[in-house]
């Protein structure tokens, strides 16, 4: 177990907004973790995990004990001549993790090329993209549970995924993801392809498993802005979820407007579609603004801290409330300062 202080982590979270961990702990297995955990009750702190600073809105100092876990290891059971459980440690890249499946002929995940983060963070948000999300793939993670205080194996039912969602993200500080095991697929049938973009590149390409895996990344490359070059954390808002009544009413007014079906009462609408019809595409205030090719996508330009962002985010999600009456949530997990 590697214990630092002050660190700095304006390099480490994809937005690139300044903070400072006042205790990171970096763990790599289970003693680590103990240690971890009684070094943190000696010193008096709580505690709480960070992957890939990828969907996360930091403080300027966290006082709370970071706890980064770094496990990397991949294991392949094979079930039968269909199908394999891999198990992959939540220190793992996500993005090298599809890349790796999709190089070994395994099928299930390459929808979900290029996301930034690591393997313990994909199942919080239950990550999501052209038609595909990881519940699609998950049996079971093993975890330590802080309130029960022991490990245990939570399979997909337990997880309780949602769109952007999953015990996870709903109790906060609870669990600590250490591996996460996908069933992966040794066909090479069985493919995602409805998403529009996708469907349009395939045709010309020939359907495989490396052409969804190329079409995907090129997609995701046109669309969505390095964060590397301008800092972002993807898509800031979740697509909100409205009843089909008053969808019918909006659609009245905006018969533009674009959704997707969830079930028999409810809708999804398209946030960016809402951002940029409430002018809110390219648009800058300060530091920060939202992306002139993906209004979901909210950057900052450099000097930004998370109160900026937050306010910003307000007044964009506040001019959309006025326009359509729909309440935009963000998507990152705002992280507390302790
Ligand atoms: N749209 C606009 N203007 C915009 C952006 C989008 O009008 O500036 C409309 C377009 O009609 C477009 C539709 O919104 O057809 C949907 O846009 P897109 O395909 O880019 O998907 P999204 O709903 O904006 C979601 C996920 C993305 C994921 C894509 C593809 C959420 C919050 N976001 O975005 O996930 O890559 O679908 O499946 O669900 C992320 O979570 O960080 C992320 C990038």
């Amino acid at each position: 177990m590697r214990h630092t202080t002050n660190v700095d982590l304006s390099d480490q979270n994809t937005l690139a907004l300044p903070s400072v961990a006042r205790h990171q702990f970096e763990i790599l297995n289970d003693e680590d973790l103990f240690e971890a955990l009684a070094c943190c009750r000696q010193l008096g702190l709580t505690w709480q995990v960070m992957g890939g600073g990828s969907n996360v809105l930091l403080p300027s100092v966290i006082e709370n004990g970071l706890f980064r876990i770094q496990r990397t290891a991949i294991e392949v059971i094979p079930l039968n001549t269909k199908c394999v459980e891999v198990i992959i440690g939540a220190g793992v890249n996500w993005s090298e993790f599809v890349q790796w499946s999709v190089s070994h002929g395994y099928g299930g995940v390459q929808n979900l090329a290029s996301i930034p983060g690591t393997v313990g963070a994909a199942p919080v948000q239950n990550i999501g993209a052209y038609g595909v999300e990881l519940q699609d793939v998950f049996v079971r993670a093993r975890v330590f549970d802080g309130l029960e205080g022991c490990f245990k194996a939570l399979a997909r039912e337990d997880c309780e995924f949602g769109y952007r969602d999953s015990i996870f993200k709903r109790y906060p500080g609870r669990y600590i993801i250490f591996d996460v095991t996908l069933q992966l697929t040794t066909e090479d049938h069985l493919f995602v392809t409805s998403y529009g973009d996708i469907e349009a590149r395939i045709a010309t390409q020939g359907v495989s498993l490396q052409t969804i895996y190329q079409s995907v990344a090129e997609i995701r490359t046109q669309k969505l802005p390095d964060p590397q070059q301008l800092p972002n954390a993807g898509s800031f808002f979740k697509n909100p979820v409205i009843t089909r009544d008053a969808f019918l009413t909006l659609k009245q007014q905006y018969p533009e407007i674009v959704c997707y079906p969830v079930n028999s009462h409810n809708v999804k609408l398209a946030a960016g579609w809402l951002i940029e019809q409430s002018g809110w595409k390219g648009k800058r205030k300060g530091h920060v603004g939202m992306h002139d090719k993906q209004a979901l996508v909210l950057v900052n330009f450099g000097g930004a801290d998370r109160n900026e962002v937050l306010a910003f985010a307000q007044a964009v999600a506040d001019s959309v409330y006025d326009k359509f009456s729909v309440v935009l949530e963000p998507e990152p997990v705002v992280i507390p300062a302790s």
